[in-house]
This record gives C-alpha cells, structure tokens and sequence, in this order.
C-alpha cells in the first residue's frame, strides 16, 4: 500500500514580482513539507519571505505579484492554478490563516458574532443558534472573559490582543487540518504573545491540526515545533528535525540566528546579533545570499549559489558546519 500523500508538499516553489524591468523573484526554489498533526516552525529575519509564502500557499497573493514556478500539493491535489472558487473551499476549512495582523482578518463593520457565525456557515449547514454556541464555545476556548459580551462587540472595541485572540478561534472554527499562523510581531508585548502561541499549539495539538507557524525567533520554535525551516534572503537554507537543527546546525546562518536569540545569550547576557542586516530581497547577492555575512565565507560562495543536500536535516551550504564546531565569531 503506497502511503497518504503529506498534508501540505510545497516544491520549488517561485514568487515573482512583476516590474516594468521584468519579474523580481522574491521567494525561489522553496521546498516545505507538512504532516499531518505536525507543528512546523518557518523562521527567518524581516523581509526574508515568509509572509508572502504563507500568502501565496492559500492563493492571497495579489498581483503584480505572482506565482512564476512550483507546485503547492494539499492531500496531493494541485493548489497552484486553481480557480477562486477551489481556493475559497479550501481556505478557513481545510487551511485556515492567523494573519500578523489581526485587523487583516477582522471586518472593522461587524460585529464578532456576525463574522463567527458567517465563517462557521461559509462550511456547514447549521442552525444560527448552534452556530452561536459554537462561536461562544470556540471563544472561551482561546481563553476569552465573558465570551457572550465579547461577541456582541466590534473590533475596535476589542484590546490588541484580544483582536488576535479572536482572530485564532475563528481560524479555528472549522476544524482546519493545517492552521498557518503568522506570528503577530508588533503591537502585542511579549507575555501576551506568548500564552497565544501555548494556546494555539494546546488547541492544534487537541484538534490533531498541522500548524506552521511563522517567527522570527528560533528560541520560540524550539519550544514548540516538530520541524523546522529556516528562510533567509527567499530561499529555504536550512530544514529537518527540530532537535537535529537546533542541536547541531549546520548552515552558518542558522548558528547565527540560533546566537541572536533569547535562547542562546551568552554567559553575562548579552544578546549577539547577526553582524550586517539582510538583503533586501530584490537585491539578493550573487552565490550564497548569506556570504557578505558568513563567518566562514570561501571564493566558491560568492560565485554560485548551493543546491539543498541531505535527506532528513537539509543544508544549502557549500561548507555546511559539523556537529563538532561551535559557532564562534
Ligand atoms: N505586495 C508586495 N509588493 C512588492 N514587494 C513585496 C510585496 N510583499 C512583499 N514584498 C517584498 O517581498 C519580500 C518579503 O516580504 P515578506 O513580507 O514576505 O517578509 P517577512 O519574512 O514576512 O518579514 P517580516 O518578518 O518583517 O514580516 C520583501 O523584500 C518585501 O519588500
Ligand atoms: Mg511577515
């Protein structure tokens, strides 16, 4: 019997930019695969694509930008073409998206019961009044005080916060089998940031849903994640395992990241940061975008850019480091 296809199996995946010089590739050659159940961290700093991939994995990319190359498999059926309508299906009940910014996903106009009860609608066959309860059961769920006022509200009427919370039950109203959650960066402080993520890891844990979460801080990911991918400048550099990443990376760049964050200060505490800033991903370097920030940079890196190697833990490095060396600047 050949076994089910993954959950999700993205394959060198392309998004491009139309200008009037000709397409900009933003994101290339990105690989991703999701299992069901499965919680996968997508790290990498600002501007590295992550938020256009989780986009364009539901088709909410807008033009001029557009999907140039590559294959988006959900349950092994092709999403990359499909009509409006076939995507529309497939957003809120089999994927469902947690924006980075809650206002993205929140109709300013209606109120919370409204917009609950249409999502749970848009997909089943209910009953308004089931379908309140449903909403109400799905508020307390994601740890809101008095839920029944709560739905009576409008957005603006809600904290940062709670908008986000909101957010999240209606993201997962309909029982997704892969929840995309791109972490809320600004406007939230930390602590609330982080009972959110325990709660939607709690939830998809509960629900069996696969859930990729987007985030800048591998420290986070650590605590968190079955898998892990690491972005930088729009390309995948480093993926597998979390335990066999973390422990032992292997791309420079990940060692770096892995430095930077809260996890890894050093003994006086002191937070090292990635010397440099990112490129901008319309002007990636040649070769290896990460070299004119290596440690270890060679002749080679600056002329071409390395294919992926490995199996289970996959490096894009043509001198990935061995589990001997420690990250040492
Ligand atoms: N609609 C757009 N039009 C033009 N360029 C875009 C558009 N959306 C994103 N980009 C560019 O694509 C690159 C990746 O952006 P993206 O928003 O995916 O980054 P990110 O990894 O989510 O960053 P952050 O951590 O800050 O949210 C950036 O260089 C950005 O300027
Ligand atoms: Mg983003």
């Amino acid at each position: 019997m050949t076994p089910p296809p993954p959950l999700l199996e993205v394959r060198d995946l392309q998004i491009a930019l139309g200008t009037p010089a000709g397409p900009v590739v933003l994101v290339d050659g990105l690989e991703l695969t999701v299992q069901a159940g499965q919680i996968v961290g997508l790290v990498g700093e600002s501007g590295c694509g992550k938020s256009l991939t989780a986009m364009a994995l539901l088709g909410l990319h807008q033009a001029p930008l557009q999907i140039s190359a590559g294959s988006i498999l959900l349950n092994g059926r092709e999403l990359v073409g499909a009509s409006e309508a076939q995507l529309r299906r497939v957003r809120g009940k089999e994927v469902a998206m947690i924006f980075q910014d809650p206002g993205q996903a929140l109709n300013p106009v209606l109120t919370i019961e409204t917009q609950m009860v249409e999502a749970i609608e848009a997909h089943r066959r209910i009953s308004r009044k089931a379908a309140r309860a449903l909403a109400l059961e799905a508020l307390v769920q994601v740890g809101i005080a008095a839920p029944a006022e709560r739905l009576r509200a409008y957005p603006h009427q809600l904290s940062g916060g709670m908008r986000q919370r909101v957010a999240i039950a209606i993201a997962l109203l309909n029982a997704p089998q892969l929840v995309i959650a791109d972490e809320p960066t600004t406007a939230l402080d930390v602590t609330i940031q982080a009972q959110i993520l325990h709660q939607v890891q709690t939830l998809c844990r509960t629900a069996n849903s696969a859930l990729l979460w987007i985030t800048h801080d591998l420290s986070v990911v650590a605590a968190l994640a079955d898998q892990v991918c690491v972005m930088y400048a729009g390309r995948v550099v480093e993926s597998g395992p979390v335990g066999a990443v973390l422990g032992a990376p292997r791309h420079p760049y990940t060692a770096a990241l892995l430095a930077a964050s809260g996890a890894a200060r050093d003994a006086e505490g002191h937070w090292h940061d990635i010397p440099g800033t990112p490129p901008d991903a319309a002007q990636r370097p040649s070769g290896c975008a990460f070299h004119p920030r290596c440690a270890y940079v060679r002749p080679q890196c600056r002329e071409a850019a390395p294919a992926a190697n490995g199996g289970i833990h996959v490096v894009r490095c043509f001198y990935p480091l061995g589990q001997e060396q420690a990250y040492d600047r």
